[in-house]
């Protein structure tokens, strides 16, 4: 496993991230896996080396996450969990409990990293000035180590809360959406987190249009019907199949990861399955060396126009 310092937090994080959350919620989403088999999924990660665990609130999955973490030495872990935030703004007191409410479910009396979940470009005045500063008066007593922000990347394609978070430069670690088939987070978010040296958590590496064929095709047909995508450069009966022919990736998924872990300023690429196989599979696809670098280039220059999806 690789790991890498996570911008100025200075902590030391494995390029690939546990995501407790997603369309699998580490298989209880859709009930698919015993509690017990969840916690056996996280701890069968932590053994092969991964040492970032993403979860929320808003998951159901911090108990989880809590009962494996609780089997393996807390110290060496780094969780990140989130406050959810609703249509109405959240109060002080609210953020407060919420925290306090996470720390018992995971069983733990500190969190490497507490993220505003899911945060509206409207939304970021009121929080920058009236929730952040008791995010900082709960750092300084202990309960966080660090603050962040998640984006709604669904409703925020352009990346505009992220891009004011990083000029006033409040949160220590930021999450954003980026995949192969929309890269626009390069230009609008990552540039300036290197420059800024923030910690940055991709999430929809894969989601669901890189794990299930027909989800892809129905994506790549939008673009091309919306003018992002080039007809000429993509086989619908077998979409992204040059990134298999030579054997260059085993998979879609597989090279969806590996085209994230190469990019630069992205830090951890969060990874979410319900499935034991397909853990022991991503595990391989993070221990693989990087796509051929034409892949890469060819990625780069058919998908550089793409802003509208986000493989949700
Ligand atoms: N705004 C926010 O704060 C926010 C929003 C979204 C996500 N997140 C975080 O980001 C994490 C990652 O979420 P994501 O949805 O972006 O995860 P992802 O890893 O990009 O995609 C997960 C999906 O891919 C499938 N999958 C994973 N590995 C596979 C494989 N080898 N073969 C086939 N299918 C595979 C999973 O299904 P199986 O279960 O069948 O493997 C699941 O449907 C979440 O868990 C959460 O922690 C945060």
């Amino acid at each position: 496993m690789e790991y890498r310092k996570l911008g100025r937090t200075g902590l030391r994080v494995s390029a690939m991230g546990i995501g407790a959350g997603g369309p699998s919620r580490l298989g209880q989403r859709d009930g698919l896996r015993s509690e017990a088999e969840s916690v056996a999924l996280v701890l069968q990660a932590l053994d092969a080396g991964v040492n970032f665990i993403d979860t929320a609130e808003a998951y159901g999955t911090e108990e989880i996450v809590g009962k494996a973490v609780a089997q393996r030495d807390r110290g060496q872990i780094i969780i990140s969990s989130k406050k959810r935030l609703r249509n109405e703004n959240i109060s002080r007191e609210q953020l407060r409990s919420g925290l306090h409410d996470s720390l018992r479910r995971l069983g733990a009396n500190y969190l490497d990293v507490y993220h505003l979940h899911g945060m509206r470009p409207e939304q970021y005045d009121y929080y920058a000035n009236e929730i952040v500063p008791e995010m900082q008066s709960l750092q300084r007593q202990g309960l966080i180590r660090f603050i962040g922000v998640t984006e709604h990347w669904n409703d925020d394609l352009r990346h505009t809360m992220l891009q004011r978070a990083l000029v006033d430069g409040l949160f220590d670690v930021i999450m954003v959406g980026f995949n192969l088939l929309n890269q626009g987070a390069r230009d609008a978010v990552l540039r300036a987190a290197i420059k800024q040296d923030i910690g940055v958590l991709i999430m929809f590496a894969v989601r669901r249009a890189l794990s299930r064929p027909d989800k892809l095709k129905a994506t790549l047909r939008d673009l091309i019907d919306s003018g992002e995508l080039d007809a000429d450069d993509i086989n619908l009966e077998q979409p992204l199949s040059f990134l298999l022919d030579d054997g260059a990736a085993a998979s879609i998924p597989d090279a969806a990861y590996r085209f994230c872990l190469a990019e630069a300023g992205a830090h951890v690429i969060l990874s979410g399955t319900g499935n034991p196989a397909h853990l022991q599979a991503n595990l391989r696809s993070f221990a693989a060396p990087a796509l051929p670098a034409a892949h890469v280039a060819r990625l780069k220059r058919i998908f550089g126009r793409v802003w509208s999806v986000t493989g949700q």
